[in-house]
């Protein structure tokens, strides 16, 4: 057995002892094995996750069963933001958050809580009442009291926060001039995030944003914040790409992959939160070749870079996406599975990704294995008690 196979049989293995995962552990590698993108993310030792609606859950037994058997993670598209969970002062909708919550501990799968604060008018993320806040004092209590309570019901259920998402205006690099900022000034991305800290001490706590894909002023712009952020003591633990990749020229996967070093450079973890590619915009009979494509660069671009830990999508069948509406273009056609369930070439694009992380390249497996052989020899000439010495420094 190659030494990569029995690192990866010895980490299976040693996963197999953690009673937390309930999906059956299979080295994906073996001749025999199916592995759904799950399970070779697991092997990969990233997460795969998915934006998902409670209504398909119940209504559709082919989209349970899929997110379940491909996806370690969920994300509410829509059920835990303001309008939807705290519609009006007084009132809360727990009901659709928690079937999904529930869904996900059913099936051992991780949540993203999405989102806390979202003020920008054309996200529809907040609700009338708290846009028409009159002063700071009384927006502060709002936020306080909503974000006390929603992030405090889901601790120790949601793994991670978009405590703000989208805090740049959507085409251009400075903050967006939403009424949070308005009142609040920008100290309110850092306002939010020690609610949330207090909320869930546990949790992980991102900041998300659109279009921060490709290098150039917007990308230096969110870094900056973000920089800027950490330098204040803001208890960020990540940032959010979200990927929403609507024309072939949003995409540059080296560009990309040093966007994703730039974030980890700053001592953060990094995920792509809401990864869909839209390919209305080719020639019908070049659409398959390019996604499977592309979402290979995606996700290669984050196995590379240490520190990248999920990809989220922002669907996973074409059945059911935001896109549809958005670009008002029944082809836009953006996730891995087609309208009835069936895997598309875009699906084998990421199992190719994630296979490709798993089993070296031959020349970098000959790379490693001469490396583990210099390293051997030279533990073994170590002059006596060398070594001893070298671990006391
Ligand atoms: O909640 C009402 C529901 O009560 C009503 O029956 C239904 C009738 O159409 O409308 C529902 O609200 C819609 C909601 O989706 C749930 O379906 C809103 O009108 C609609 O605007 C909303 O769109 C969502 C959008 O965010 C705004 O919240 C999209 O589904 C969702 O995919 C999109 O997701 C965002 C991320 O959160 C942030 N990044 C960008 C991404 C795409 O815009």
């Amino acid at each position: 057995m190659d030494p990569f196979r029995a690192v990866s049989c010895a980490l299976l293995l040693s996963a197999a002892a953690s009673p937390a995962t309930a999906m059956p552990l299979v080295d994906c590698l073996a001749p025999a094995a199916t592995c759904t993108l799950r399970q070779w993310a697991d092997q990969a030792g990233i997460e795969i996750g998915a934006a998902v609606e409670p209504a398909w859950i119940a209504e559709e037994p082919q989209y349970a069963a899929t997110l379940a058997a491909e996806f370690g993670s969920l994300t509410p598209e829509n059920r835990m933001k303001w309008p939807e969970i705290h519609p009006s002062p007084d009132a809360y909708d727990f009901g659709p958050a928690d079937a999904l919550v529930d869904f996900a501990q059913t099936n051992d799968m991780a949540v993203r809580g999405h989102t806390l604060v979202w003020g920008q008018m054309a996200g529809n993320g907040t609700p009338d009442y708290v846009r028409d806040a009159q002063s700071a004092q009384e927006l502060r209590t709002l936020v306080a009291e909503h974000i006390g309570t929603v992030a405090g019901r889901y601790a120790g259920k949601v793994d991670s926060w978009d405590v703000v998402n989208e805090p740049l205006v959507v085409l251009g690099n400075e903050l967006d001039p939403n009424p949070f900022f308005e009142l609040l000034g920008p100290d309110y991305i850092a306002e939010a995030f020690a609610l949330a800290k207090a909320a869930d001490p546990d949790a992980r706590l991102f900041l998300n944003e659109a279009f921060v894909e490709l290098a150039g002023p917007r990308f230096d712009a969110f870094h900056d914040l973000v920089r800027e952020l950490l330098a204040q003591g803001v208890p960020i633990d990540g940032v959010g790409l979200q990927g929403h990749l609507l024309f072939p020229i949003f995409l540059d996967p080296q560009e990309l992959r040093t966007n994703l070093e730039r974030i980890v450079d700053l001592g953060l973890e990094v995920e792509i939160t809401e990864l869909d590619i839209a390919v209305s915009f080719l020639p019908e009979a070049e659409r398959d070749a390019y996604q499977r494509q592309a979402y290979f660069d995606v996700f290669t671009a984050c196995l590379e870079v240490e520190g990248c830990n999920r990809i989220t999508l922002w669907g996973f069948t074409d059945a059911h996406t935001w896109l549809d509406d958005f670009l008002g273009n029944p082809a836009v056609d953006p996730l891995l599975f087609d309208e009835d369930y069936r895997r598309k070439p875009a699906y084998y694009g990421v199992r190719d990704a994630l296979r490709r992380s798993i089993v070296p390249e031959p020349g970098r497996l000959w790379l490693a294995l001469a490396a583990a052989a210099f390293a051997a020899r030279r533990l073994r000439w170590r002059p006596r008690g060398s070594r001893t010495e070298q671990l006391a420094v």
